[in-house]
């Protein structure tokens, strides 16, 4: 009932009395029908953001030496994997030994793939976990993959309509998604990867698979001469050629490849608002390990555990078998977000500190990007894997 106050003196009070008749008139009109248990809008969200999907692996194949491709298949009620948009990543998580861990993991499928309950990532045997994956995985095995995330993809809002995709070694895998989406029509712009590697057995895939009117690959190999490639390091004179007014460029690879990639761009003078790179995981520092205690509170239970000087409060977490929530493991995407209880701590030195001030003030930190200094007490939300 729209309630207007009256001018006229006493006339509320009386319209006022007569409200609970009218409430009445209302509720015995009003069907007695059960409250749905759930509504269209809710559907929707739960089909967008899944949360933690079970999956089963499907297949392993080697693409290029110590370089997987592994399939997923949704164990989900629609059996579906959530549409996304092609260049995020996904986390997977598994036991491994007494560990729980989690990475994150460039799709490599296209986003109408993860419609039909299929979903790739491509690993590089290069660490405890992607060696676990190449090594011991098998068809079959269940772990949990978590919903798409990332902001690397092509907006048509922010971006231009040409990508010009600088990749090294296999951080070219969220450009195979997006020129998979290019090819099946998910997204719509042009796309040029100049794919840097070391020797040509080390290329995921043959460029032949993909180039058409809007797909372009220039393979460039550092340490390997082959007709009709490209030789050296992904410079200025291999980018300039791809570079228009219509250009954005997207970077993702080894750390080594960003420094190279932003002297070029700068040399070009390209202006950093058309530059968009992938953020790098956040890895262990050089040096002697010292040893620390970490108490870690996570709802209503207490663990106690050693942590090293060298390694994030996330991987001691990991390494004592702990399930810590990680997305991004770069400090960007907040997931990990935990409050220190008591203790020193030095954020990751290759890192800029992107907490928000309220954060700072009230000591919360993202656990995958930072060190501990001194023996520690956390307190860390807890892992729903649904
Ligand atoms: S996992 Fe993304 S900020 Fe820590």
């Amino acid at each position: 009932m729209i309630f207007k106050k009256s001018d006229i003196p006493g006339e509320d009070i009386k319209r006022f009395m007569g409200m609970p008749a009218e409430r009445r008139k209302r509720i015995d009109e009003t069907p007695a029908d059960p409250i749905p248990e759930t509504y269209a809008v809710n559907e929707l969200a739960k089909t967008l953001h899944p949360g933690y999907i079970k999956a089963e692996v499907k297949k392993k194949t080697e693409v290029a030496p110590d370089r997987f491709t592994i399939s997923f298949r949704s164990c989900s009620e629609n059996g579906r994997f959530p549409f996304f948009r092609a260049g995020q990543y996904v986390t997977v998580s598994s036991n491994v030994g007494g560990s729980f861990a989690t990475r994150p993991y460039s799709i490599t499928s296209s986003p109408f793939e993860a419609l039909g309950g299929l979903l790739e990532i491509t690993v590089h045997k290069s660490g405890f976990f992607s060696d676990f994956l190449a090594d011991s995985f098998k068809e079959g095995d269940i772990v949990f993959v978590g919903e798409p995330s990332g902001d690397f993809y092509h907006d048509d809002l922010r971006d231009r309509g040409h990508v010009l995709a600088i990749a090294g070694g296999t951080g070219v895998t969220p450009f195979i998604s997006m020129m998979k989406a290019v090819r099946e029509g998910s997204e719509d712009f042009r796309i040029t990867v100049l794919y840097g590697v070391k020797f040509r057995k080390e290329m995921l895939f043959d460029p032949s698979v993909f180039e058409s009117e809007r797909i372009k690959i220039i393979p460039v190999l550092s340490d390997e001469y082959v007709e009709g490639y490209a030789h050296g390091f992904i410079g200025p004179d291999l980018i300039k050629p791809h570079v228009t007014e219509e250009t954005n460029i997207f970077v993702c690879g080894p750390e080594a490849l960003y420094e190279y990639a932003s002297e070029a761009l700068n040399e070009l003078k390209i202006d950093s608002s058309r530059i968009r790179s992938e953020h790098n995981v956040c890895r262990d520092l050089p040096g002697e390990p010292v040893f620390y205690k970490l108490k870690v509170h996570m709802r209503d239970t207490v663990y106690d555990i050693d942590s090293r000087s060298t390694e994030t409060l996330l991987v001691a977490m990991e390494r004592a078998g702990i399930k810590a929530p990680s997305k991004c493991r770069s400090g960007i995407c907040g997931f990990c977000h935990s409050r220190v209880i008591s203790g020193e701590y030095l954020l990751a030195p290759d890192r800029t500190d992107s907490r928000r001030l309220a954060d700072i003030k009230f000591e919360y930190i993202h656990p995958c990007c930072t060190f501990p200094l001194s023996d520690m007490e956390i307190d860390v939300p807890p892992l729903d894997l649904g």
